[in-house]
């Protein structure tokens, strides 16, 4: 499950209706890979552990029965009133319902009765709305997928896929595609044969029609080249699947795991690649206020304040005014000069595109911490620091530069305009560079320090803390 689900889901209660809800949702998740767990029989054939370790911190939509495989890790839960049966839901899970339209008010209730969660609902175009010749799978008329955007409805069609899975998938800017369980059933069985992967009774109110499975089968064709024009990459995870063979098959240890993923993405080390002149020295740290004490005690003779750019809700330079209050280390009479939107992140660039998943706005403080914190107003710059490095720039030189903004532009801007205030012989900290969680999360702040120095003779030296999960990276301007 993703952490963004959570925010999301926390953030979707304060909107009254379900036009506003959907409306929210829009490309919220663009940029990531959408697993959809349906319920066919290929899907009871997976090792339940191995399945959950793979799909954890992957955006999961899980279709009804589904959801009891993957409950720990679905962000979505789709769900209908028909062939139900009990779910014990997480919190955290957004759970949809689709309801037909023409007994939405009884659907509704029944939910409601059975004090089942409700993020999401939307009416379902059924009979006699519509007829059987003007369902998804008849039509093939897949832009009707787009339907719940601009008219807060979808259209029958058989099955969640064409009901709820698609049309959502597309509604949160998901590209990539990956389903699992979506077998459909032999085109030339009898509906009360379709097969899942439970065995459990569930009380079965309603079956497809006769034909309506070949129907959908044979759908699945032109639904193929409706998703390749529209550059969606759609996979079929099931080696029993009646969909249309045009879609790729795949395996689920085709699925990186989180741990995999860690090992593929480990960054290459500066010293054995592209900057073999940027000699790493190590230092031992214990803990956060260990490392800023070691680092910023070679300062003590440097003249010049301490500036933080994205000061966020001031952790870092609440550990710098320990030091002043503790008279530790001469950082005492440095003014600080903290710089910040206020307004969360900028919309980050293609240099930024991370598993992370950046969002503008996100980390949105109020300036007024950095007040009660007893920091000067005329030193606490709100903007974005393409425009506040203009004419709010300290007039004194740097001692100390703490950098913490995550993003390629906001690092480069950053630096290119900084980086001649730092005093010589001052300190520059990156809060995010080459440690393997840093690279893989924010590999645009790695692009453009990299960027920065690549004609700088520069050492960039690392401070280890005793627990090995942390690292963070530092230099000293040379004196010249
Ligand atoms: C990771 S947070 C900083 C955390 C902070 N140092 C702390 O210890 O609490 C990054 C901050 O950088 C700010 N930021 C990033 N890019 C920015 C830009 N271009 N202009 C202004 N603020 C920016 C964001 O608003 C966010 O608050």
């Amino acid at each position: 499950m993703k952490q963004l689900t959570k925010q999301l889901k926390q953030e979707l209660i304060n909107f009254d209706s379900i036009e506003e809800r959907l409306h929210f949702l829009k490309n919220k998740y663009e940029g990531e890979t959408a697993y959809i767990v349906t319920c066919g029989p290929s899907l009871a054939k997976h090792n339940v552990d191995e399945l959950n370790e793979r799909l954890k911190d992957k955006l999961v939509i899980s279709i009804k029965q589904g959801y009891n495989v993957v409950k720990d890790v679905a962000d979505f839960h789709l769900m209908n009133t028909y062939n139900f049966s009990p779910y014990t839901w997480k919190d955290d899970t957004i759970v949809y319902w689709s309801l037909s339209k023409s007994y939405a008010d009884e659907q509704l209730n029944r939910i409601i009765e059975m004090s089942a969660p409700i993020d999401l609902y939307i009416p379902v175009i059924n009979p006699p709305f519509l007829n059987a010749t003007q369902t998804t799978q008849a039509t093939c008329n897949w832009d009707d997928f787009y339907m719940m955007e601009t008219h807060t409805e979808v259209k029958h069609g058989v099955g969640m896929m064409y009901e709820l899975a698609i049309p959502l998938i597309l509604l949160l800017g998901c590209k990539n595609v990956v389903v699992m369980g979506w077998d459909l059933g032999d085109p030339n069985g009898k509906p009360e044969d379709l097969e899942h992967s439970y065995n459990h009774n569930v009380e079965k109110i309603t079956r497809p029609q006769e034909g309506e499975i070949a129907e959908t089968m044979r759908s699945t064709d032109s639904l193929f080249d409706w998703l390749k024009e529209k550059n969606i990459d759609f996979k079929i995870l099931s080696d029993e699947s009646y969909v249309s063979s045009k879609f790729d098959r795949m395996q689920l240890s085709d699925i990186s795991s989180e741990k995999q993923k860690e090992k593929q993405l480990l960054p290459k080390h500066p010293n054995t690649s592209k900057y073999p002149s940027r000699l790493f020295d190590s230092i031992k740290v214990g803990d956060w206020d260990d490392y800023f004490l070691k680092v910023i005690q070679n300062v003590n003779n440097v003249d010049g304040c301490f500036v933080e750019m994205g000061f966020g809700q001031g952790d870092s330079v609440s550990i710098i005014k320990n030091f002043m209050e503790d008279d530790g280390v001469d950082i005492k009479n440095r003014d600080i000069w903290v710089y910040d939107s206020f307004e969360g992140f900028p919309e980050p660039t293609k240099e930024d595109y991370s598993r992370r998943n950046v969002k503008k706005g996100e980390r949105t403080h109020p300036e007024s911490i950095a007040y009660n914190m007893g920091i000067p107003k005329n030193r606490v710059i709100k903007g974005w620091f393409e425009n506040t490095l203009i004419d709010n720039i300290p007039d004194e030189s740097i001692a100390v530069l703490h950098l913490d903004c995550d993003l390629y532009e906001s690092y480069k801007t950053c630096l290119n305009i900084l980086y001649d205030k730092v005093a010589k012989g001052g300190l520059i900290m990156f809060d995010e560079y080459m440690s393997n969680t840093q690279a893989t999360n924010f590999p645009g702040a790695v692009q453009a320090i990299d960027e920065f120095f690549n004609d700088k003779n520069v050492n960039i030296q690392v401070a280890q803390f005793d627990n090995e999960k942390v690292q963070k990276f530092y230099m000293y301007k040379e004196k010249k």
